[in-house]
């Protein structure tokens, strides 16, 4: 039984990190593990046999083998809505028929960069790439992670319906240089085509005759993007069962094969399969992305953390901690299980997070010494990213270091305000480089951790229900259909449009 299991996992005795050293002289052997360029140290969480085990006997309970079996196989797991998971299809793991589309479909996206590159459809430098949530956070987290500022295209990613996200980029751009792409999985986003109307109308108004033809959709509806009035010839579809979040590896990530050549793309992919193969044929106990969903699920349901803090100690990963709040927060924000049966346990925990060492001088104090206990990931490269001072870049690994090294050991004093408690616990994933191939493989180890949690949970990650009800009552309140509001709401309204 699944809660016995739990009990299991509630009642191992609580051993402090310095002790778990003590005990065991290999433990940074056992618990730092290497995968496709990345180091993951998982030693300072408080994870050891006894824990790993319990989890393993709870994973076996919750048929872990048979879930990712029937996940990478590409069958029907999506429940609510009645389909498939197969992002891993895009880089080559799924049922065979998918993988030959998806491998088609980028052979088809591949094909139309060339013909832009080639300049056939226009002298375009500049890009803009309209999209929100998984048809922005990825792609436009990918091209501030990989770019080296010598790219023959300028990228603009704008996902917010606020006119000050777009206009600044308008103001700027050169509108018979641009090309618009426009991201939508479901093509109906409404943030998304009104941002698209405004630059069409911009480009009208700057002199492009056919700014339609200045337009590649990117989509899993392409009868939506034609219906809108895009030729067929610069629709790039993608597979409706690959989900919004999960879509960097499919045409979403259009504009940063572009921006930064296909073959960046490619490596992306070559870096998630190694991360594929090896979750599929690891043995959990030495599994990276199980190993971490056993931490994640020992601290929020043993130790009742609510929140997980992700510090990125290198700028070109800073919107690394946006992605995950979606890809985390959307897959696995849910309060019913697999059989519509109420969650007993705490679902996602809230992801948060930011770059060192910036955060050590704002929030770091309340990881030192506040009273939530929050589990802390640090990520860091080997490589540094800039060319100045090696000072620069050795300051900030030392720090990243530093940082969980003082989590874990504290320091006692008799000055209760000068006590640091300790045995705060920390992952830190080490990057040797950071290029396509290490940035493909690390989303793809965020992406099966994310699974595993739910697969624990008998949640399903795949579907987003809880973001529906904002979007019909913002159509209500557009819509002024008569419908009664609640008077708070009616306030607010007669306050901003005075109706
Ligand atoms: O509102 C949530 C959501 O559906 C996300 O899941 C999705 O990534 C985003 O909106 C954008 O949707 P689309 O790609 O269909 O425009």
């Amino acid at each position: 039984m699944t809660s016995d299991q739990w009990r299991t996992i509630k009642s191992l005795p609580h051993i402090p990190l310095t002790g778990l050293f003590d005990k065991d002289g290999q433990r940074v052997a056992k618990f730092g593990l290497e995968q496709a360029g990345i180091y993951f140290d998982f030693s300072k969480t408080h994870l050891d046999g006894d824990v790993v085990d319990a989890f393993i006997k709870l994973a076996n309970d919750m048929e872990l083998s048979a879930k990712v079996a029937a996940f990478l196989s590409g069958e029907s797991i999506n429940v609510s809505e009645g389909r498939a998971a197969e992002h891993c299809a895009e880089r080559g793991t799924g049922n065979p028929a998918s993988v030959a589309n998806a491998q088609a479909l980028h052979q088809r996206m591949k094909s139309l960069i060339e013909v832009i590159d080639a300049g056939v459809l226009g002298d375009f430098t500049q890009i803009i790439h309209l999209g929100i949530g998984g048809s922005a956070l990825g792609p436009k987290m990918l091209h501030h992670a990989l770019k080296l500022g010598d790219e023959k295209y300028e990228l603009e990613v704008v996902s917010n319906i606020d006119g000050a996200a777009l206009e600044p980029v308008l103001e700027r751009f050169d509108a018979k240089k641009t090309l618009l792409v426009i991201a939508s999985k479901t093509f109906t986003t409404a943030e998304t085509l009104l941002n698209a109307r405004s630059v069409l109308d911009w480009m009208r108004e700057q002199g492009v005759t056919d700014p339609l033809g200045q337009v590649v959709a990117l989509t899993a509806s392409p009868e939506q993007a034609v219906e809108w009035g895009i030729d067929e010839t610069r629709i790039l579809p993608f597979s409706e069962t690959v989900g919004g979040r999960y879509s960097l590896w499919s045409s979403i990530s259009f504009s940063v094969a572009l921006a930064l050549g296909y073959e960046a793309f490619a490596d992306l992919l070559a870096g998630a399969a190694a991360m594929d193969e090896h979750f599929q044929n690891t043995p959990w106990d030495r599994n990276i992305p199980v190993l971490a969903a056993f931490a994640d699920q020992y601290y929020t349901q043993v130790r009742g953390c609510a929140t997980r803090a992700v510090f990125a100690y290198d700028e070109r990963l800073s919107l690394l901690p946006d992605y995950l709040q979606q890809l985390e927060m959307e897959s696995n924000g849910k309060s019913v299980t697999l059989d519509g049966t109420p969650l007993e346990l705490q679902s996602s925990p809230i992801v948060w997070g930011g770059v060192g060492t910036d955060a050590q001088h704002a929030v770091f104090q309340l990881l030192h010494q506040g009273t939530h206990l929050v589990p802390v990931e640090f990520l860091a490269v080997i490589e540094p990213g800039d060319s100045l001072d090696p000072a620069h870049h050795n300051g900030l690994l030392l720090n990243c270091f530093a940082q969980g090294a003082a989590l874990m050991a504290g320091k006692k004093s008799d000055d209760s305000d000068r006590n640091y408690p300790g045995d705060r616990p920390s992952v830190t994933l080490l990057l040797e480089d950071l290029e396509a191939r290490s940035l493909g493989a690390l989303l793809a180890f965020y992406e099966h951790r994310t699974f595993v949690n739910a697969a624990l949970l008998n949640i399903n990650p795949f579907d987003q229900f809880g973001v529906e009800l904002g979007k019909q009552m913002a159509n209500e309140l557009a819509d002024d259909d008569g419908n009664q509001l609640d008077v708070s709401t009616e306030e607010l309204k007669k306050r901003a449009f005075g109706t």
